[in-house]
């Protein structure tokens, strides 16, 4: 099975939590997009189902498909958020923002009721940070300043393309941290959180209400250890 075999399993899984009716969020990467394009053939087929889109990316697709959106601004009372990961731990906590979204994509699953996160096997580990540096948002203004600050936490990369620095939705840059395995993720968000400048980290914290994984062996939720 290839990852983005497994990717589609995950998402068609996703599919089959939806509420009847309502409003649900809409991740981002390419996890999701299987997943909005799923929301699209239920959408089609009659199913009154209204998206609140986590980047730019999703709102096209789903505009593309005619799922309905809410506008940006909020407040929304969202019933179930979909969305993929970078890296999921042993204690379902993840990091996002691989594709720089995750100021959005966490904004809105603090607004869900239920946050259900779609991955191939390729993103479990142990530890958070095994695999991924932790994407953080950091603001144009005094960004260099603001790397100085996070340069304490470890290795800081300016996310590029093209040579140029990558911009974020809302214009912003992304600064890759590089921390190795991480003990304590909801410290580290705390205090990566709190330099200054720092507009929002990829660590999600006890924000998985469920995963599903898509392997060789098929589709399966991951549980919390005992
Ligand atoms: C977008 O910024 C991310 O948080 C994505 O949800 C994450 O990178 C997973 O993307 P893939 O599904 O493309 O691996």
């Amino acid at each position: 099975m290839t990852q983005d075999e497994a990717k589609l399993l995950a998402a068609r899984a996703a599919l089959e939590l939806l509420p009847k009716a309502g409003v649900i969020g809409l991740g981002s990467g390419s996890t999701a997009k299987l997943f909005i394009d799923g929301v699209g053939e239920l959408v089609k087929k009659g199913r009154t189902l209204v998206g609140v889109a986590t980047s730019e990316a999703s709102r096209v697709q789903a505009t593309e498909l005619g799922i309905p959106l809410l506008p940006d601004e909020g407040p929304w009372e969202i019933a179930l958020t979909v969305d993929g990961a970078d890296e999921v731990s042993e204690r379902l906590d993840l990091i996002k923002g691989g594709g720089g979204c995750h100021a959005r994509e966490k904004i809105v699953n603090y607004a869900s009721k239920q946050n259900v996160i779609i991955v191939d096997e390729s993103k479990l580990s142990v530890k958070l940070g095994e695999k991924w540096p932790v994407p953080v948002e950091v603001l144009g203004f005094g960004h260099e300043s603001t790397v100085r600050a996070l340069s304490g936490f470890g290795k800081v990369v300016l996310r590029t393309r093209a040579h140029r620095p990558w911009m974020t939705d809302a214009g912003n840059y992304i600064y890759d941290v590089h921390l190795g395995p991480i003990d304590d993720p909801a410290e580290v968000d705390r205090r990566l959180r709190s330099v200054v400048g720092v507009v929002e980290t990829g660590l999600f914290v006890g924000r998985a209400d469920r995963v599903i994984v898509a392997g060789p062996n098929g589709v399966r939720e991951l549980g919390l250890p005992r």
